[in-house]
């Protein structure tokens, strides 16, 4: 969802706001648009619905003067379609300011009534021009940009990043927020403002994370942050462990490719500096499970069905009752939190809003907190009493891939600590389920060398209106996440359902013809199970479904009944996920690509959902 990025500093604001604009394209947008304070002192502003290209087709037609202070913007509409008009900045005090925003003001529509009373004019229909003409509103009042944006954020209700410029104070930009995203990059002699680091990584690698009702005031050798009082605020400043090169195509031909094949590497590093002479060790996570009596697992998407194999695992592994639930549902509910309940919170981004207000809801509550967490600086991690990060790298595809399969390995990790904690595994118990972990992100490899086969699979079903996808115990959760895989990328009806389920109902969507994966369990790990699986697709097969089983290879059991086999390496039961789950990625991004569409920006979808 939008972008932000500020710059003071050099007389090279243009190139560096429109290069980071187009570093958090990602995140999704529907228009973009830029300010810029020239050399004399007068405000610049264009603006275009559409992608960044249209807006740097409009400054290369009618170009503005380049400055050492502006700010940009990506919107993904939510008030007010995506037109040139309701395009961000909007301008305030006569166009003397400019202003940028994320997330929604809720009580625009009674500040706006408060501003049309005084005749003030509005030329769009977003909740954000009501806080760029409140501001000048307030400039003009109190003459200070500071002081003004004091007043403002006092009278708006809501999520919000704002950041603004205005032409009588041309050396500084300002910015607050409240539940959106915001970090600091610090260069020499000059500083940035963005949603996210990738916005200014090819420039510094030194950042400052943005704390919650905090107000920021960049200058070109100076950054300031205080509360929405003014009073000094504490600041984190960390490096951001990756560079630009990490968040760039490179030679494949998408970021989801590039991200899938990164899916080995996301696990190792992931693991990397967490095992210890044969056991996990997470500094990090000291104090914060000592006498945990129960766990939730919230998040939303790809993320949720990572914590729903925490489910399992933990269970199984610490003997501690597990829940996961999706973040949205969770506060509404009125779940039961007492101070040994551990709220652990799954989220790429970290700033997914649903996400960010269960973990406030449970704090709120007594719960403790828990962030498992691939992006340093934000919100989520920062409103938890603990962080485990994944080391997934920057993931730009807006659908989730090597970041899932991080987050399952920060959560196993994470079972194991508790195990150890709990005495419910012994040490040998630990290391070999460590082995075991440890030897997923060769053994994706081999999955990844399958890729041809898949693309021709996926290419030959390209015409397909319908897929199932089904699962048991650890299988489940990776039917879910094939179907959700395929819904976003491929537009495809794709369900995932419990196989055992199949005969209390979904059995009577199968019909001739219709593709059905089985993600099938390993017949040396749970044998009944095994067993079950394959009477399962006995019974679709025999109603005409055509099968195409994931499946260890070498069992024998299930070839007379597959149409196709999906081969995975011999893994233990809680392990095999992590590689069922690339060939359903890989299938995803080719029955998309076969279909012509664009598989790193599907369409309605946006990478980060900052709005509840
Ligand atoms: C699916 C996908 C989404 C996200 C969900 C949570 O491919 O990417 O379902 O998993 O929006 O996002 P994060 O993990 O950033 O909280």
């Amino acid at each position: 969802m939008c972008g932000i990025v500020g710059y003071v500093g050099r007389e090279r604001s243009l190139e560096v706001l429109l290069g980071g604009l187009k570093r958090v394209e990602y995140r999704g947008y529907d228009s973009a648009g830029v300010a810029v304070i020239d050399p004399s002192g007068v405000l610049h502003a264009a603006k275009r619905a559409g992608k960044l290209g249209v807006l740097e087709d409009a400054l290369r037609a009618h170009p503005i003067p380049d400055g050492a202070t502006g700010i940009a913007h990506t919107r993904w509409a939510t008030h007010g379609g995506p037109t040139d008009g309701n395009a961000h900045p909007h301008l305030g005090d006569d166009g003397r300011l400019a202003l940028v925003h994320n997330g929604i003001i809720e009580n625009f529509t009674e500040l706006k009534t408060e501003l049309l009373a005084e005749g003030f004019e509005f030329a769009s229909e977003t909740d954000t021009e009501v806080a760029a003409v409140l501001l000048g509103r307030e400039y003009r009042r109190l003459g200070s940009l500071v002081e003004a944006f004091r007043a403002v954020v006092g009278r708006l209700e809501g999520a919000f990043t704002l950041l603004a410029v205005h032409q009588d104070e041309p050396g500084i930009v300002v910015g607050a927020r409240r539940n959106s995203p915001l970090v600091i990059g610090l260069g020499e002699g000059e500083n940035f403002l963005a949603s996210d680091v990738a916005a200014f990584v090819e420039h510094t690698r030194k950042a400052v994370a943005i704390g919650q009702d905090q107000i920021v005031v960049i200058a070109p050798d100076s950054v300031t942050v205080t509360d929405f009082a003014g009073n000094p605020a504490e600041v984190e400043p960390f490096d951001v462990t990756w560079d630009a090169a990490a968040a760039d195509k490179g030679g494949w031909s998408s970021f989801m490719l590039k991200e899938i094949t990164e899916d080995p590497t996301a696990v190792a590093d992931t693991l990397l500096g967490r095992v210890h002479e044969g056991d996990v060790r997470m500094p990090e996570l000291d104090g914060v499970l000592d006498g945990v009596d129960r766990i939730f697992f919230v998040a939303a998407g790809t993320a949720a069905h990572a914590g729903r194999l925490g489910v399992y695992a933990i269970e199984k592994w610490a003997r501690v009752p597990v829940d996961v639930e999706f973040a949205h549902e969770f506060r509404y509910r009125d779940p039961i939190l007492t101070p040994g309940t551990l709220v652990v919170s799954i989220s790429q981004s970290g700033e997914t809003m649903d996400t960010l207000m269960a973990v406030k809801y449970a704090r709120e509550r007594g719960a403790r907190t828990l962030s498992i967490c691939n992006t340093q600086g934000s919100s989520i991690p920062r409103e938890s009493d603990a962080a485990l990060y994944t080391h997934a790298g920057p993931e730009v595809a807006v659908a989730s891939t090597k970041a899932f399969v991080a987050q399952i390995t920060a959560i196993y990790l994470l079972g194991l600590e508790l195990a150890k904690l709990r005495g419910t595994l012994t040490a040998a118990e630990r290391q070999a389920l460590l082995v075991e972990l440890q030897a997923v992100p060769g053994k994706m490899l081999q999955v990844l060398e399958t890729h041809e086969r898949i693309a021709e699979l996926a290419h030959w079903m390209a015409d397909t209106r319908a897929v199932l996808f089904l699962g048991r115990h650890v299988g489940y959760p990776v039917a879910l996440e094939g179907a959700l895989k395929l819904k976003e990328l491929a537009y495809i009806h794709a369900e995932g359902f419990p196989a055992g389920e199949l005969k209390h109902g979904p059995i009577a969507l199968i019909e001739p013809g219709i593709p059905v994966f089985v993600v099938v369990p390993s017949p040396r790990g749970d044998a009944e199970l095994h067993k079950k699986v394959i009477s399962n697709i006995q019974e679709i097969r025999a109603r005409g479904a055509r099968v195409i089983a994931i499946a260890e290879l070498g069992d024998v059991a299930v070839l007379p009944f597959a149409d196709e086999v999906l081969p995975i390496p011999l893994a233990g039961p809680f392990f095999e996920p992590l590689l069922a789950v690339v060939p359903l990625q890989i299938f995803a991004l080719e029955l998309a690509s076969a279909k012509g569409l664009d598989v790193d920006q599907p369409r309605n979808l946006a990478k980060s959902v900052t709005v509840e």
